[in-house]
């Protein structure tokens, strides 16, 4: 199974996840610094990431293991409040520069190609106290900052990414609350954020295309969570449309403006309109673009970056109660198949990946894609020989394979997450996606391959699977 020639394989961190260093050299606070700071059992055991992988002074032990992959490309964040600590080129952090400037030199002068994401979760929290993705004023705020990040690296950087997985951000950040700033606006909040997130989206696209493309000749996406969907009962039509749904939802509500005609999908803005009329709204509570708007959000990406780690069945659940919540509009229920093995939220199910790859050939007209996240985890304490857990990406690299083959999908990149154990949001340190083992109680955060690692760098080395299809 050799994967075509100059085929892209890399794998991702985020700056909060892993780099610590929370206020050192001048940063200034994110969200995700106040949130974990405030207790309150949010997160596992009230863990921070106050010091995390320590990568913000251990860089060159993550090169190392870079290199020891063989990786040809790595995913990293920039920390927002490290580059500007209030948010807004106000004043600029020139440590926070020099950081991520080593981190893009190191990398070149390896052969290993940067892929920059400008946000990962982790907004400046003076931003959030104006609003945060509630207030439209975030849109402007974040094209500065993608346009100061596009001129002090663009000229090294070539692959960004604006937001990372913006669906998963609305909903838990400005929907249920379990992301700061923790407090729940049920069935309204995250709309409203995903509106804005991908106006900011699109308007920073717009910079680098009319600023900054024609000089340094890179490329623009947005990275979408996406699990699969299979309905339960594949004759049931209920479940079938409670599918189409369930996608809709989740990745064509952000993809289809961005990547087809700047609008909604057809079935979530009827969808939230009839339960919003229900519940006695006078409008929709999914806000409308206009036509301008529209006309400025379509076609603003250069390839399409996704992330898959898991499949559910689905089936359709009436919202009798006429219950407000983002989920609750969709109607549907999620569940596992029992057969599928588990770690936490991830069954393993890799021919998820290869169906949502032909969904997304087939519905965004065969676009170049880049998987910029699939992983799986491990349960604190865990051993370094995880043989287990590479049968879930060796049986993903042959769905890949099959994917690019049989099924002529233009995938270009694929990145492991995560390359280190790290911060895992509300899990704390307790669910392990590193190819390295981190030791968090050792203060110099030894990074040690699990077998996962080793396998993958022969993954890497062969360019492919040693096996047949
Ligand atoms: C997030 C990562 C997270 C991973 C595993 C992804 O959707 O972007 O930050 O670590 O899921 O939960």
């Amino acid at each position: 199974m050799a994967f075509p020639a100059g085929f892209g394989w890399g794998a991702a961190t985020a700056a909060y996840q892993v780099e610590g260093g929370w206020n050192a050299d001048g940063k200034g606070p994110s969200v995700w610094d106040t949130f974990t700071h405030q207790g309150g059992e949010r997160v596992f055991k009230n863990q921070t990431g106050d010091v995390a992988c320590g990568s913000y002074t251990l860089w060159e032990e993550d090169l190392k293991c870079i290199k020891q992959l063989g990786l040809t490309h790595y995913r990293f964040s920039l920390s927002w409040s490290r580059l500007l600590p209030d948010g807004t080129t106000g004043f600029i952090n020139q440590k926070g520069i020099d950081y991520y400037n080593k981190i893009i030199d190191d990398l070149l002068a390896n052969g290993v190609i940067p892929i920059v994401t400008l946000y990962y979760f982790d907004l400046p929290q003076a931003l959030e106290d104006q609003g945060g993705w509630l207030s439209e004023a975030i849109i402007e705020s974040f094209n500065k900052y993608a346009q100061f990040c596009f001129s002090t690296f663009g000229d090294r950087v070539k692959q960004w990414i604006t937001i990372n997985d913006p669906n998963v951000l609305a909903l838990l950040a400005y929907d249920v609350g379990v992301f700061p700033p923790g407090v729940p606006h049920f069935g309204t909040g995250g709309y409203q954020a995903a509106h804005n997130l991908i106006k900011a989206h699109a308007r920073s696209w717009h910079s680098y295309d009319s600023l900054f493309r024609k000089e340094q000749k890179g490329m623009v996406s947005i990275a979408f969570f996406s699990g699969w969907v299979e309905p339960a009962d594949p004759n049931s039509v209920a479940d079938q449309e409670a599918a189409k749904r369930a996608i809709a939802f989740q990745l064509d509500f952000f993809a289809k403006p961005i990547f087809i005609d700047g609008d909604y999908p057809e079935v979530v803005k009827s969808q939230v309109a009839s339960m919003s009329k229900k519940q006695g709204y006078p409008s929709s509570r999914l806000p409308e673009f206009t036509e301008e708007e529209k006309r400025m959000i379509k076609g603003t990406a250069d390839f399409f970056a996704v992330q898959y780690y898991t499949t559910r069945l689905v089936k359709y659940q009436e919202n009798k109660k006429g219950e407000l919540s983002f989920l609750q509009d969709v109607e549907i229920e999620l569940f596992p198949d029992p057969s599928w093995k588990n770690i936490d939220w991830v069954y393993v199910v890799p021919w998820g990946i290869r169906k949502l790859l032909k969904y997304i050939v087939d519905t965004y007209n065969n676009p170049v894609i880049y998987i910029t996240e699939n992983g799986f985890p491990q349960s604190d304490p865990t051993t370094l020989d995880d043989a287990q857990r590479w049968e879930y990406f060796r049986q993903t690299f042959q769905e890949l394979f099959k994917a690019i083959e049989v099924d002529k999908v233009n995938l270009k990149v694929y990145c492991a997450w995560a390359l280190l154990d790290s911060f895992e949001w509300n899990q704390g340190y307790s669910s392990r996606f590193g190819l390295f083992h981190v030791d968090f109680e050792d203060p110099d955060r030894p990074r040690v391959p699990y077998t996962s690692a080793k396998e993958y760098a022969k993954i890497i080395c062969n360019n492919g699977l040693k096996e047949n299809l």
